[in-house]
Formats: C-alpha cells, structure tokens, sequence
C-alpha cells in the first residue's frame, strides 16, 4: 500500500505537492470513488482515475548517459538548448536527471523514473564515491592534492575526506590532469574545490558513479543498467 498522491507522482501525474491538490480539489477516483482526503492509501489494483482518465504506474527505469558537454541536466530548458533526455530515445517513462552535471562538464549521468532511488542516491546521508577527471591550470603539487584530501572550506562548510591523485602534467602547457574522488554531490563542488587551493579547472568529465564507469559508451550514447547493477547501488547507498 502507498499514498494515493506517491502513486500518482510515480505514475507521472503530477509532482506528490501538484497531486495533493488535485485529490482534496475533487479531480481524483479510486475504484469509482471520489477521494478528496489526503490520508488515503491504495494497492497495486486499486483502480486510479484523474479526471476519469485511469493512470498506471509506469515500469521503473534506470539509465546511464554519457553527457556530452555543453548539454543541461533537466529534461527541458526554457531557451531551448540540448537536455540530457534529449539524446534517450525510444522510452516513453517520464525519466528525469538524477542529481546534475555542469553545462560544460561530460561524462556519467543516471537517469530514472524512480524518485526512490533518485533519492537514496542524492542523498547527502548516502556517501556515494564520484569519481571526476579534471583538466585545471598550474602544475598540482602534493601540498594541493593533501588539501584536497583532507577537505577544503566552500561556503563556509568543510568538503569531507577526499581522494586526489595526479595523473599527467603538461610543464609546456602548464597544466594537470587530476583524478579526484568525491562523496558529496554540491553544485560545482569539483571546480570550487579546485580553485579553493588555487587551480581553475579547464575541463570536467565524471568517469565513475560508484562502481559505474562508461565503459565503451561514446558522448551522447546511453544504456540501461541491469537488474543487477541497480540491486548493488541501493545496497551500497543504504548499507553505508
Ligand atoms: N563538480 C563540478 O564542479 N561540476 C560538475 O559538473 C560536477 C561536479
């Protein structure tokens, strides 16, 4: 059993707030029945009506998106540029970004139907490890990747144990390429850590997600996630 206005919100209707105010406004049946109170709850054949238009619930769907850069991680843009949801075609769920990658960052976006696990993977109680490829200015030094480590003051709050290791520099250039692994997911968190221990980052790609990676996906290619792979992400975010 489930809260008429969390099946509506699964089934697409409406956000779980916009559902609220459909069901006490008089737009929601349950078996033939008007439902105007908020309490109710309903099963799998409970039969939902919105306006005399029945609603299912929608199969659960788990995506893996290669974000090519300059792309925004919504499913619309009101000045029209390109949206992940843009490049998943074929599949009629109502699938939405699950947390955010920059306009300019590339690389590993999940995307779903399933506010659960939307939720449980953005969570900041859960630690899941991020994992970005960062291309910044200046040559990193060990100092910079300690601090890093240790975490760094953005906004008046300390990032929590990070890990940072430098995997190529270019001295003509002068530049570095740093792998940098993270918890928590703040908007700009890997630009604003860099540039909190003096490095601006030229470019950004997330290469893992847990235990995710790409794999042999280009930019803007997708696939769904296994049952499998799924399972294991809940698990890992619920047995932190
Ligand atoms: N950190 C950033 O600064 N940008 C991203 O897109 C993701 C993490």
């Amino acid at each position: 059993m489930e809260r008429l206005q969390k099946a509506m919100a699964n089934a697409g209707v409406a956000s779980r707030r916009k559902s609220e105010d459909l069901i006490v406004d008089g737009h929601v049946k349950v078996n033939g029945e008007l439902v105007t109170e908020l309490g109710t709850k309903v099963s799998k054949t409970d039969v939902i009506e919105v306006d005399g238009v029945p609603i299912y619930k929608e199969e659960p769907k788990y995506i893996m998106l290669y974000k090519p850069k300059n792309v925004i991680s919504a499913v619309s843009d009101p000045t029209d540029r390109q949206v992940v949801v843009d490049f998943i075609h074929g599949v009629e769920e109502r699938i939405y970004p699950i947390g955010r990658l920059d306009f300019d960052t590339t690389g590993l976006i999940l995307l779903t139907n399933d506010g659960d696990f939307a939720n449980l993977l953005t969570h900041p109680r859960y630690n899941i490890d991020k994992v970005y490829i960062a291309t910044v200015n200046g040559i990193v030094d060990t100092k910079a990747l300690t601090k890093l480590e240790q975490g760094v003051m953005i906004d008046g709050k300390k990032t929590s144990k990070a890990r940072a290791k430098v995997i190529s520099t270019n001295k003509d250039k002068k530049t570095s390429v740093v792998q940098l692994t993270i918890h928590e997911g703040w908007n700009h968190q890997v630009k604003n850590m860099f540039e909190a221990v003096g490095h601006e980052v030229y470019r950004l790609k997330r290469e893992r997600f847990s235990f995710l990676d790409l794999g042999t996906l280009q930019p803007g290619e997708w696939r769904d996630l296994t049952a499998f792979e799924v399972d294991k992400l809940k698990k890992i975010a619920l047995d932190d």
